[in-house]
């Protein structure tokens, strides 16, 4: 089966850069966002990463302008067409609300095309039984997805899209944020517990273990509502002591310091 229209629900983190890379590969994209305003907020991100790629002389002007005239704006799920080929779920990390919302589709969207969650950690075996159970996968891409290689499960379409797949069983959290997750959350409870200022745990990591990023620049970029949301589901998915969240991250999201997208996290961002 030929996949053109590609429908992605939410255009945030995720979404955005998800319908950036599948728009500038030449796929027909539907993004579809709960109001006008956040879609407005979702293509001024992705027109700014693509000037960014032409400052860097990776795309051109045109290629620009094409990829944005490739993102059909859409307002509310009920609207999603029809003929999509591909629908991607990047909602907000909530089991119930994105149960509700591949119900919906299921009604909505032909038979024969493909789901797909780009969930960090919820079962996919579970989103997949309120809908077509056999044609539904997951698509978990990592964040800033323009920049980023890997996609973890799907084959044959993320090579399309130049990510390396790889195949992981339905485990919670799969692989990246099982490992992940419980280190960025070890590297909170040092924080937590005094071991090391925020700058100096990020140091360690970076030099001496030659990570790109600190662990907590690294929470913060991701949002660490997202990140308390992985743990509980590795918590409640393995019924495991190990992968409790750190009480100061469930406070940081409590007061709505949630990274680089409140503009401030472990460190402050710049509105
Ligand atoms: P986000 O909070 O930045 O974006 C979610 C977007 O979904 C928002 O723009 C919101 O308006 C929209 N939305 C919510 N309900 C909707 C509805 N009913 N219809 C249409 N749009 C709706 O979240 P983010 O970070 O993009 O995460 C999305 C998914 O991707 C989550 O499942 C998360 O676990 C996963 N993920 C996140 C990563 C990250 O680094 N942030 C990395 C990999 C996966």
């Amino acid at each position: 089966m030929e996949i053109k229209n590609v429908s992605i629900i939410g255009g945030g983190t995720m979404g955005n850069g998800i319908a950036h890379v599948f728009a500038q590969k030449g796929f027909n994209v539907n993004l579809v966002e709960m109001s006008s305003n956040y879609l407005e907020r979702a293509i001024a991100t992705i027109s700014k990463n693509l000037d960014r790629q032409v400052k860097k002389q990776v795309i051109t002007e045109d290629e620009k302008s094409q990829t944005l005239g490739r993102i059909n704006k859409i307002v509310g799920v009920e609207n999603t067409p029809a003929d999509s080929d591909l629908v991607i779920e990047a909602i907000y990390e909530d089991r119930d609300a994105k149960i509700k919302i591949f119900s919906e589709l299921e009604n909505l969207v032909n038979k024969n095309s493909i789901f797909a969650s780009n969930t960090s950690s919820i079962s996919i075996t579970e989103l997949s039984t309120v809908c077509r159970a056999d044609r539904f996968i997951g698509m978990h891409f990592m964040n800033p997805v323009p920049v980023m290689k890997l996609v973890e499960i799907i084959k044959e379409l993320s090579v399309t899209l130049g990510k390396t797949p790889v195949e992981v069983f339905d485990y919670p959290g799969f692989i990246s944020n099982r490992i992940l997750m419980p280190m960025i959350n070890e590297a909170i409870f040092a924080l937590f517990e005094g071991v090391a200022s925020a700058e100096d745990i990020d140091t360690v990591m970076k030099l001496g273990m030659n990570h790109p990023m600190g662990p907590l620049t690294l929470a913060d970029f991701i949002g660490l509502d997202v990140c308390l949301s992985i743990m509980n589901v590795l918590y409640e998915g393995f019924n495991d002591s190990k992968y409790r969240a750190c009480p100061l991250l469930k406070k940081m999201v409590a007061a709505n310091k949630l990274g680089r997208k409140t503009g401030e996290g472990f460190f402050e961002y710049e509105k």
